[in-house]
């Protein structure tokens, strides 16, 4: 497939890219297709050289290294990405993390650190780094804010315990943004795959047997593939959608809607 050209002037930030799996790099990958300019961010250090040899094919890529946790390394990647972009169109949220013993067990024992780290990392990042890129995209005139979601949060999943808590937390946070930065012309909008094989996807207990349910039961009989979680950013992040704020779009094969 040729890919449209549906970014050509636009500048875009992606948070979260891990490895060559990762969501955030599918989707960094197909912006960079679709004609925008773009900075990425890694972690940390551990992280640096997977990311490095993936953004060395894409010129002019701002690599950013950012601790969603630390305000101070916030306010260093948007004060970099204003001095190299002079504003800035699209933001993705990438980002999730719970302690390892939280994903196992029963929810009714997740302990207030585990709580506290969950909802740190996988919802309130979102809030910050959006009100981050408020004044750059109003530079811009608008923008086009995206945050990975997941069906845990409506529905309950086997391990996915106080994940499936923050991904509520997050969703309810992108309905809020939404309405506090419509005026702006900036939309903010959810995207909720289905499960990919990714490393945060790996330390879900039983991961394979969700696989293996999804691909069995969902009405489109397969698994998601990150291209198609791409293609709906790229979508997404274009004036195409430029009607659409505060949503939650499912690319899961419909699964979703299935009640038995
Ligand atoms: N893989 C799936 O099945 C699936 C399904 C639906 C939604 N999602 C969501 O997609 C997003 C991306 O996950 P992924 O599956 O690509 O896995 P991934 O492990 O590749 O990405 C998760 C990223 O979060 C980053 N991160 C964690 N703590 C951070 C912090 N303090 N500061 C900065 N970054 C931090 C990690 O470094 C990593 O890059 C997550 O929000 C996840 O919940 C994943």
């Amino acid at each position: 497939m040729t890919v449209p050209k549906l970014l050509e002037n636009k500048t875009a930030l992606v948070l979260g890219v891990a490895n060559k799996r990762s969501i955030a790099w599918a989707i960094a990958n197909r912006f960079h297709e679709a004609g925008a300019r773009l900075a990425i961010t890694y972690q940390d250090e551990r992280l640096r050289d997977k990311v490095e040899p993936l953004v060395e094919g894409i010129s002019d890529c701002l690599l950013i290294q950012c601790d969603l946790t630390k305000p101070e390394e916030i306010e260093e990647t948007f004060a970099k990405i204003d001095s190299e972009f002079d504003g800035l169109d699209i933001l993705v949220h990438s980002v999730a993390f719970a302690l390892k013993d939280e994903l196992e067990g029963r929810f009714s024992d997740t302990s207030p650190e585990g709580f506290q780290v969950a909802h740190n990392v996988s919802s309130y990042t979102l809030t910050s780094t959006a009100r981050a890129a408020r004044p750059l995209m109003e530079k811009k005139g608008g923008g086009s804010i995206l945050a990975m979601t997941y069906y845990g949060s409506t529905r309950v999943i086997p391990h996915y315990n106080v994940m499936g808590v923050a991904k509520a937390s997050l969703e309810a946070s992108i309905r809020y943004l939404a309405s506090d930065f419509g005026e702006f012309n900036i939309r903010v909008n959810g995207l909720s795959p289905g499960p990919l094989n990714t490393l945060a996807a790996r330390g879900i207990t039983g991961f394979p047997k969700m696989l293996k349910y999804v691909a069995e039961h969902s009405p489109l009989r397969k698994n998601t593939e990150l291209d198609e979680v791409a293609d709906t950013a790229m979508f997404m992040a274009s004036d195409l959608a430029r009607g659409i704020t505060g949503e939650i779009i499912h690319i899961d094969g419909g699964y979703h809607i299935v009640g038995m």
